[in-house]
């Protein structure tokens, strides 16, 4: 067992923020030997039951939960801030030919190492990834979670149409692909297999109708994709299925809406998109940092909350423009403040952090699994110092409420805040 004394942030499960200004957590295997939070809460209520415990103090710092990427591309590290008149024109004069040099193991090997370094640095502990079209971008980015044990999801991108040479695949092979995949990696240690037709547009009638039925069959298994993002794209996509009633029906219509279902943007949608939502218990990936460098739009909260659909924070590198879930926030913000709903809404800092921690793993069906820090949680957790600049240390130390620690951090922070990053481990495997 190990124990840290700090400041801590976690979530109930109303979603409101809980905090401990002198905290203690204690953390040890489960009966699987995974390290897990075995307790948490208020440090002089908490230490008496665990004498002769060594404790880690932290002062002046805060744990909490490590954050959850609910959508991003590990190839587009390379192309971050590549302006374009809009999505159409973004993928094809940089994403498709970036994705294209991913066929080449060395590239994607290095480049996995590089991402999740990354990643970590930002304090984001898993991640639901798009690789290319080419099992060795999967290969390459799971083998290097599964060294550093970390608890990441991701999938081959299907795209068999409407895409050039260099990134487009082909049917019957792109379906063997993922279901080996799956098989492959699919709930080995931490890892997760996502089925991942890039967006409609994209995918030819028979290779959504081949992911809809490895959707079925493998149950346990995320679906990612993209859509109604952008106002040209959502044209493009009704117009290659005038059968269905919506973008977003396409992907019911060949059983692609269920539970373990992320859709990224989910901008462009009407009421019954979003109670389809609702009903099938898909969940939107956010992506303000992407829609606002993209010009797609904004994502609609309150509209999201009315319908009651699940939703969480995501970064969408490349389109997005950071790794960071401070700036993340930030935008997220913004596009609350300036979204569809007139005068606008002022989303809470809180709310704001739970969307990137308890909120995405909720969306994912890992609701007490990651994303928090109570009791049988995964021990995925970062260490903040809120005095990392000179601007920070003092608007922190006159913050009088959490909100007010909260928004700073959101406002002023960046990666120089994470302190230290610390993975789950597996106790079993360290013995032996
Ligand atoms: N729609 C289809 N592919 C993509 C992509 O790579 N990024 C974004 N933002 N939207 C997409
Ligand atoms: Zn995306």
């Amino acid at each position: 067992m190990q124990a840290f004394r700090s400041a801590i942030l976690r979530f109930a499960d109303d979603q409101s923020a809980v905090y401990e200004q002198d905290g203690l957590l204690v953390i040890g295997p489960d009966a699987r030997g995974r390290q897990v939070v075995h307790a948490v809460g208020d440090y002089h209520s908490l230490a008496p039951a665990y004498p002769g415990l060594a404790v880690e103090h932290l002062p002046g710092r805060i744990i909490a939960p490590g954050f959850i990427d609910l959508h991003i591309h590990f190839p587009q590290t390379d192309l971050i801030g590549s302006p374009a008149a809009g999505l159409l024109p973004w993928l094809e004069q940089y994403t498709f030919p970036h994705e294209s040099r991913f066929s080449e193991n060395a590239h994607a090997q290095e480049l996995a190492i590089f991402f999740l370094d990354e990643l970590l640095r930002h304090g984001v502990t898993t991640a639901l990834a798009f690789a290319s079209s080419h099992p060795p971008s999967v290969n390459a980015l799971m083998a290097e979670a599964q060294r550093r044990g970390l608890r990441l999801i991701a999938g081959k991108v299907l795209q068999d149409r409407h895409s050039p040479d260099g990134v487009r695949d082909e049917t019957e092979q792109s379906l063997v692909d993922s279901e080996d995949l799956i098989r492959k990696w699919h709930g080995v240690d931490r890892l997760g297999y996502a089925i991942t037709p890039r967006y409609a547009p994209s995918c030819s009638e028979a290779q959504l109708l081949g992911a809809g039925e490895l959707a079925a069959r493998y149950p346990e298994v995320w679906i990612q994709s993209h859509v109604a993002e952008n106002l040209e794209e959502v044209k493009w996509a009704r117009e290659l299925f005038p059968a269905s009633r919506s973008y977003l029906a396409i992907y019911d219509d060949f059983g692609l809406m269920r539970e373990r279902a992320i859709y990224a943007h989910c901008i462009h949608f009407d009421d019954e998109d979003r109670a389809m939502m609702r009903a099938t218990g898909a969940a939107a990936a956010v992506s303000p940092t992407s829609n606002l460098f993209l010009g797609s739009g904004f994502f609609d909260y309150e509209g999201a909350q009315r319908a009651g659909f699940k939703y969480g924070l995501a970064s969408d590198v490349g389109g997005g423009t950071s790794f960071s879930p401070f700036h993340t926030m930030l935008a997220a913000y913004y596009v609350g403040r300036e979204g569809r709903s007139k005068p606008g809404l002022s989303l809470s800092p809180q709310h704001l952090w739970w969307q990137h921690t308890a909120g995405a793993a909720q969306a994912l069906g890992l609701q007490g699994v990651i994303g928090n820090l109570q009791p049988g949680c995964e021990a995925d957790f970062i260490v903040l110092d809120p005095g990392a600049t000179p601007l920070l240390a003092r608007r922190t130390a006159s913050a009088g409420t959490l909100a007010e620690l909260l928004f700073a951090l959101i406002v002023l922070g960046d990666d120089r805040v994470i302190q230290e990053v610390s993975i789950s481990k597996n106790t079993e495997e360290v013995r032996s």
